[in-house]
């Protein structure tokens, strides 16, 4: 028996240094450790060797199947090397030297239109301002007047990480800490505050043509003595005009949000039936663009400036939505689509 198993070891050993690729490894797996191979078959033979012998011949067939099974797995690890090499020095040479088929990128919409508010804002002595995607409950509700619980938190669902913070819902998220930036200024040197901050927003919303998870605002805020509504329509009425490139028209509606009092809507006319009423505007020759008011003196308190002293106003205008005007995009959704197709129509023409 034992020189069985040493003339089968011999035999496979032989086989294996002459097996060139993982089909003849596979071969010689089924060869000897298949239902009927080779060794397998030594275990059939054991029927008539005494309860001794069985023993220990079981073991040794058991030890030549580990064997075998080994070496055939360290092979076929040596031979899958060698076949990836070989495939590898097949392939043609790459030449590093050809020139790269690219196309050229350009501004995204958003960003065009960004820019240009900030460039009309600026010259119109406004700060630009940056500020993070994500943020506490504090500066996104409470500071602006929106405790918890309140009702009007149910319109601004938006991502909360488990930390607690949560991605913005609107850029009014930065008044406060603008506030606090800019308010020794104001009260020690009598500089009036007037910054603007752009930046992406997120709410939980069901897409569709006008609704988007993700989307872009630009707001506004200007605090001084003697801030009026007349200030705020004035800046809304240049800049919106400066945007489209003629005059436009632009009226408020009242409008409730807790952080201005009192609060509006400012609609312009519609710039595609130029205010004769079409389904763009839901015949109403109007279209909603930005919602603004006059500071609320709780928001202006827990920016630390006196409401009795001072007053401003803010605005918090719908980028995304005015890029969709400027450029008579009807889908909200082309805009974070990625689509080079769609964007690239859009170069920056200034
Ligand atoms: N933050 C408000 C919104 O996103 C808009 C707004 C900004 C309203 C500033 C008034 C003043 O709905």
């Amino acid at each position: 028996m034992d020189s069985k198993i040493a003339l089968l070891k011999e035999e496979f050993s032989a086989e294996l240094k002459k097996a060139e690729n993982t089909a003849d490894l596979e071969a010689i797996r089924v060869k000897y450790l298949g239902k009927k191979g080779s060794v397998t078959d030594l275990l059939k033979e054991m029927r008539d060797l005494s309860v001794e012998e069985k023993k220990a011949f079981g073991q040794k067939v058991n030890e030549l199947k580990a064997e075998v099974a080994d070496a055939i797995a360290a092979r076929t690890t040596e031979l899958k090397e060698l076949e990836v090499l070989k495939e590898i020095e097949s392939m043609p040479e790459f030449d590093v030297s050809m020139p790269a088929n690219i196309t050229e990128g350009s501004y995204h919409p958003v960003t065009l239109v960004q820019r240009q508010c900030e460039q009309i804002f600026k010259t119109m002595g406004f700060n630009v301002e940056d500020y993070s995607e994500i943020v506490t409950d504090y500066e996104c509700f409470e500071a602006l007047n929106i405790p918890k619980h309140h009702p009007a938190r149910d319109m601004q669902d938006t991502y909360y990480l488990t930390n607690g913070q949560l991605l913005k819902t609107h850029t009014s998220a930065a008044q406060n800490a603008i506030y606090k930036k800019y308010r020794d200024a104001l009260i020690n040197d009598n500089v009036p505050i007037k910054a603007i901050f752009p930046g992406r927003c997120f709410r939980n919303e069901a897409t569709d043509a006008c609704h988007e998870n993700t989307f872009f605002q630009m707001e506004g805020v200007m605090v001084d003595k003697d801030i009026s509504i007349s200030n705020l329509i004035y800046f809304m009425k240049t800049m919106l005009s400066e945007v489209f490139q003629k005059d436009l028209k632009v009226r408020l509606r009242p409008g409730f949000f807790p952080f201005v009092e009192p609060g509006f809507e400012l609609d312009i006319s519609c710039l595609i039936c130029g205010g004769e009423g079409c389904p763009s505007c839901k015949h109403s020759g109007w279209l909603e663009l930005c919602p603004c008011g006059m500071i609320h003196p709780e928001v202006l308190k827990a920016g630390g400036i006196d409401p009795e002293e001072y007053s401003g106003f803010a605005f918090g205008l719908g980028l995304t939505r005015l890029v969709m005007m400027k450029y008579g995009i009807k889908d909200i959704r082309d805009l974070n689509s990625g689509s080079l197709k769609v964007l690239s129509q859009f170069t920056d023409d200034e």
